[in-house]
């Protein structure tokens, strides 16, 4: 039998007429609880501060965490021809998320993943999106239904792995890495979240989970770009407060570099 290319075309959907975006970058991971939001806000909170014009869409439909790093209150408007108008944050930051539709924050989404996978799609193409320099998607973890239509679907550039310093997540990781393989999409590069602990007092560098295999992983797959990002009690407390916007994070420069060559 001929060994025929796989051809996804069929699947893809598009932004509204009016939205213009430059570059779509899927942040995404092995398992859940590694701080894939969190990166995905903190990155998208320098680049708004370096003047891009950012959006964030957050696709963990049942689990979404966006709206509260950025202590977003308004809800996604809807106008009468059928644009969706995205909130925004202090800083600009456009989001989309479920939380800012459903008639409460904790209300659970229980919905068949047909249902969501559609609800996804029409987020990214009924949203009124305008120009942007960058689109984020803050996936939700593993290799499910979601990140199939995000990658089949959606005009991804690149895709940004997080993970931890764990060995088990580091083999969960690879999964990712090799789905977004398969898919054909660049990977930019990892970020190991929780690499290390500062101490304030000392400045001593404690590896608080031991020595990661993500540099191990990155020359597997023939990644550049490693960011190790620390433990920073001041994410987990500006997330909780609604500020992610007011932290400032050095750790991500490299990736944030790499973006921005994109
Ligand atoms: N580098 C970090 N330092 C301190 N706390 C962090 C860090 N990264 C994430 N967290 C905290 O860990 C929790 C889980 O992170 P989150 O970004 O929601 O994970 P995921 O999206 O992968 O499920 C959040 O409450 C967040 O505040
Ligand atoms: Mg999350």
């Amino acid at each position: 039998m001929e060994n025929k290319k796989l051809n996804f075309d069929k699947f893809k959907v598009s932004p509204r007429k009016g939205s213009n975006i430059k570059k779509t970058i899927a942040v995404m991971s092995g398992k859940g609880g590694v701080g894939k939001s969190s990166v995905t806000s903190l990155i998208a909170s320098k680049l708004r501060k370096d003047g891009k014009k950012i959006a964030i869409l957050d696709a963990d439909i049942t689990g979404p965490s966006i709206p509260q790093a950025f202590g977003i209150e308004d809800r996604i408007r809807a106008l009468e021809d059928g644009a969706m108008i995205p909130a925004k944050s202090k800083s600009g930051i456009e989001i989309m998320s479920i939380n800012l539709v459903l008639d409460s924050k904790t209300s659970p989404v229980v919905w068949r993943s047909s249902i969501v996978t559609n609800v996804l799609k029409q987020f990214y193409s009924e949203a009124d999106w305008g120009d942007l320099d960058y689109l984020l998607i803050d996936m939700p973890p593993g290799t499910s239904d979601i990140p199939l239509t995000v990658f089949q679907s959606l005009n991804i550039d690149g895709v940004i792995a997080v993970t931890t310093p764990q060995d088990l997540v580091g083999m969960v990781v690879e999964k990712s890495l090799n789905m977004a393989k398969m898919m054909g999409k660049p990977i930019l590069g990892i970020v190991e979240n929780m690499s290390y602990f500062k101490a304030p007092d000392t400045g001593k560098v404690y590896k608080i989970f031991g020595e990661g295999a993500t540099d191990d992983i990155a020359n597997k797959f023939a990644i550049d770009t490693v960011s190790k990002l620390a433990i920073n009690p001041k994410i987990t407390k500006m997330i909780d407060e609604g500020r992610i916007e007011d932290v400032e994070e050095k750790d991500l420069d490299n990736i944030i570099k790499k973006i921005k060559n994109l």
